[in-house]
């Protein structure tokens, strides 16, 4: 058999635009700032602060490390820490596999209405067909979604299949500079509208008395894991491909940064709108609208439907309707990337197989099993129930704990440190060995035993992103599709576990066959 050559990125640019790029994705637009409306406004930046610094930077920075380290994906990262910890890293291939899956089903209805508002754009306008009838007439059209799904997974298939200096690194210096121009746009339009102020205020004037709630603080934390892409899978990959002796930490400090800057930012877009709505229909409250201001709801009804009543006309209206939907879809289009890649390296680790092959059929199989939230859009919720929020958790509690316990966290800051523009001191071991894992494993008792199970767990990611479609809240208990994703998720990760390894493990490298 033939060795694999070792894949790097062209540039450290490349390789920080491509981190930014998996970390922002739709979450940052349509759940964080609805999260800091309804968790105290302003108020809710402190627990996402402390989230971000006591778990999300030395978690990204963790992740970052060892990927470089070990040269690898997770089950071969996990592997060499100790070999019956492989399983682990599978567990989180599997998971953001199935993320993948209902995630490009999401991008698919973006991309739908990217040219269903161009086409009825006039209508949109005109006030004679509703955004929300549209949004209905789409995920009841399996066929339409069937179509934006082909072309979604088309063009991440095609991304990822030309590898990662020509594919991911490319798409990423272009997608996430133009994200930030177009968002830059949006966010201008948003703050000049008449009653932009009013929803700003609610967006961000503080309710310091919601900070005693302890869900607001899981909301926090869940939001940093989620957003930043922290999930022992993305990260990792993306490390390995930069060169040993390289610069680590800082680069986890700026996307980091640039990744909840953006939240933030793309915040003032949303909820100047939000205002704008506010003062045409008269209402002194967000709530007195009575539509979605979070999730797919926001995206698919609010925002269109503010959209068509913008000053200016139906071109104006139709051109702003496009920019936002294609800042969803790059937004979205990079994570995905990020998401097929690991799934790859996992496999090319460990059976020895190509990059082309491999792509093609992981792309071809996530799309065969993403027909199934096609056709009923309602599976996505309590899959996400798992996948996308309460593995998430307990994954990553894992991952911090096996590396401060089982490796040493001291081990990989001297490993960094030397080619560190930030270094790493001893507070890095304290947050990775006790922060990180206790904060964690106080999210899952808080949300599996204290206050009524799955409502709080599911707050996890309640927020816009878990409930896609759905109303946030209108889910009670765990729903059985739930509970055998997680039981088929973990039968798998044990079977893919039991195969030999094709592949010799060496100290550093790529595996070689
Ligand atoms: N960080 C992405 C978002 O905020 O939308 C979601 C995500 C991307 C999760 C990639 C997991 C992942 F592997």
């Amino acid at each position: 058999m033939g060795e694999i050559a070792a894949e790097y990125w062209k540039r450290r640019k490349g390789f920080i635009l491509a981190a930014i790029g998996s970390a922002i994705g739709l979450g940052n637009i349509w759940r964080f700032s609805w999260l800091t409306y309804r968790n105290g406004g302003g108020a809710f930046l402190i627990p996402y602060f402390i989230a971000l610094l006591i778990v999300g930077v030395p978690l990204l920075i963790l992740e970052f490390l060892l990927g470089n380290y070990f040269a690898g994906s997770s089950p071969k990262v996990f592997r060499k820490i100790r070999d019956n910890l492989e399983i682990i890293g599978w567990i989180a291939i599997l998971d953001v596999f199935i993320i993948g899956t209902y995630y490009a089903v999401v991008l698919a209805w973006v991309f739908d209405y990217i040219w269903l508002s161009i086409i009825y754009a006039p209508q949109l306008a005109s006030g004679t067909l509703s955004a929300s009838r549209l949004f209905g007439n789409l995920v009841t059209n399996p066929w339409l979604v069937l179509l934006g799904l082909a072309v979604t997974w088309f063009i991440t298939w095609y991304t990822v299949f030309r590898g990662v200096s020509e594919g991911i690194e490319k798409a990423s210096l272009v997608a996430i500079p133009l994200l930030w121009i177009l968002s830059i746009i949006l966010v201008i339009r948003g703050v000049t509208l008449p009653g932009a102020d009013t929803g700003i205020n609610w967006y961000l004037s503080p309710d310091f008395s919601k900070l005693t709630s302890g869900s607001v603080w899981i909301d926090a934390f869940g939001q940093i894991l989620f957003t930043l892409s922290i999930m022992a899978a993305p990260l990792i990959v993306y490390a390995s491909y930069m060169p040993k002796k390289s610069e680590l930490p800082n680069s986890a400090w700026i996307t980091a940064f640039a990744n909840c800057g953006f939240s933030f930012f793309f915040g003032f877009a949303t909820w100047g709108i939000i205002g704008y709505l506010m003062s045409l229909k008269n209402v002194t409250s967000p709530a007195a609208l009575n539509i979605p201001l979070g999730g797919g709801g926001l995206a698919f009804i609010t925002i269109p439907t503010a959209m068509s009543q913008l000053p200016g006309g139906p071109s104006v209206a139709a051109v702003f309707g496009l920019i936002f939907f294609l800042v969803l879809w790059l937004a979205g289009y990079t994570s995905l990337i990020s998401i097929i890649e690991p799934v790859y390296a996992a496999l090319r680790d460990k059976f020895g197989v190509t990059r082309r092959q491999t792509v093609t059929a992981v792309t071809i199989i996530s799309f065969i099993i993403g027909l199934i939230f096609v056709f009923d859009p309602d599976m996505i919720d309590p899959v996400d129930f798992t996948v996308g929020s309460t593995n998430l958790v307990w994954i990553v509690m894992l991952e911090a704990a096996v590396a401060g316990f089982y490796l040493g966290v001291k081990k990989l800051r001297e490993y960094a440190n030397p080619y560190a523009e930030l270094k790493l001191g001893a507070w890095f071991d304290y947050l990775i060995k006790y922060a990180a894992p206790i904060s964690m494993a106080v999210i899952l008792f808080y949300g599996l035993w204290y206050a009524k199970a799955q409502v709080v767990v599911y707050s996890i990611v309640q927020a816009g992103k878990t409930v896609m479609i759905n109303a946030p809240g209108t889910v009670n208990g765990v729903h059985p599709v739930s509970l055998i994703v997680m039981v088929a998720l973990l039968i798998a990760a044990i079977l893919v576990t039991g195969f030999k390894w094709r592949t010799k493990i060496e100290e550093t490298g790529i595996a070689e066959v």
